[in-house]
């Protein structure tokens, strides 16, 4: 299979290799290589993780064997059914307890066949601890630059998987920066989770497993959005699916962000294609709170693609949800709660049927 990285900017094409992970525009990279078409149908019963979906992938045969940790596959089950039908995806079901596991295993997998002997990565925790497991489980070492204030429980992860912690007192785009002059320092595999297109090829299976369960697409797609993996993801996932004719359309995909930190929520309500930074005035939503989206325009523009549309919540409204979400007994970390904080306030039609991710253990956050 033939795959090459091809900028989403100025539409370069670039060879596939360690050093590579950005245009020389500057631009985002994305995955050029021919997706074929879709038959779930033939997606075989083993392995019982994402990998039931390698065909898919821009992977050569077992690529990921050496890698996987056995993510994926995870229950979707009604959490209300009045009016429409509310799901919740339990992806902090998951060897490490958060969704970045399905975009890290790929991600990796790839830096493996790559030969990498080190990886680099910056984080605000949770893909942190993916990389840094996922790293582990293949021998290849890691550092993970990430913030001071980062949930202790998510730094001992990372120390437990015997990765380099580099905590740095700053914004997160100053963390990114940190990590991109030590890939380049060191000449290193940069295992970023807002880069390197592979990661999305693992967020994709979210999509997958959702059709599979419902048989069929939802109508709604609630997620929380700060680098966007999950979303793009879901949105690579689906649209796969249709450009196959499995499904006939996209779900509409509501997005959610902390309201002191929103800079795609508020260029999407000014019908920008681009989103100005900001500044982040502080969230305990650790894991979206990212002041400036390095996909921003592929965010807002899948979101405008199926109708969605964007939800920003407060503080209050976010610890007001982890609290109900425990008390039906989904103990979920703070950046997930902000997601059902988001649902809250979205106005359910009757005959909807929606899924909202569970994509973080209560555990990891304080
Ligand atoms: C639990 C959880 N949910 C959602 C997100 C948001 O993902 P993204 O930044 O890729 O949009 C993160 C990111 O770290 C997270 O940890
Ligand atoms: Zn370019």
């Amino acid at each position: 299979m033939r795959t090459r990285y091809i900028c989403a900017s100025c539409g370069t094409v670039h060879e596939i290799k360690l050093s590579r992970w950005k245009c020389g525009c500057g631009g985002m990279l994305d995955l050029d290589f021919d997706r074929g078409n879709i038959d779930p149908a033939a997606w075989p019963e083993y392995p019982a993780s994402i990998f039931r979906y390698a065909e898919t992938m821009p992977l050569e045969h077992g690529e990921w064997s050496p890698v996987t940790l056995g993510e994926g596959q995870t229950p979707l089950i009604v959490l209300d059914d009045t009016p429409g039908v509310t799901y919740v995806k339990v992806d902090y079901m998951m060897p490490t307890l958060s969704f970045k596991d399905r975009g890290a295993a790929v991600l990796m997998a790839k830096a493996n066949a790559l030969g990498a002997c080190k990886v680099i990565a910056d984080s605000s925790g949770n893909a942190g601890t993916a990389i840094a497991a996922y790293a582990a489980r293949c021998n290849i070492a890691c550092d993970i630059y990430l913030s001071d204030a980062t949930s202790p429980k998510k730094v001992a992860q990372m120390k437990a998987h015997g990765a380099g912690i580099r905590q740095i007192n700053g914004t997160r785009e100053d963390i990114a920066a940190a990590a991109q002059q030590a890939v380049a320092g060191e000449g290193v595999f940069y295992a970023s989770h807002v880069y390197n297109p592979y990661f999305y090829e693992g967020t994709k299976t979210y999509a997958f497993e959702i059709f599979e369960e419902l048989r069929g697409a939802p109508d709604t797609l609630i997620v929380p959005v700060g680098n966007g993996t999950l979303l793009l993801g879901a949105y690579y996932g689906f649209k796969e699916l249709m450009d196959s004719g499995v499904i006939e359309r996209l779900p509409k995909i509501v997005a959610v962000q902390a309201a002191n930190c929103a800079p795609l929520a508020q260029a999407f309500e000014c019908g920008e294609s681009v989103a100005a930074p900001v500044q982040n005035s502080g969230t305990l939503a650790e894991g979206i709170a990212i002041a400036a989206p390095a996909r921003a325009p592929q965010i807002l523009e899948a979101v405008r693609e199926t109708g969605g549309e964007f939800i920003s919540v407060e503080e209050s409204e976010i610890a007001g949800a982890r609290r109900e979400m425990s008390e039906k007994g989904f103990y979920v970390e703070v950046t997930s709660a902000a997601n059902y904080a988001g649902y809250l306030k979205y106005g359910k039609t009757e005959d909807e049927t929606l899924v909202i991710p569970l994509c973080g253990a209560g555990i990891k956050s304080e």
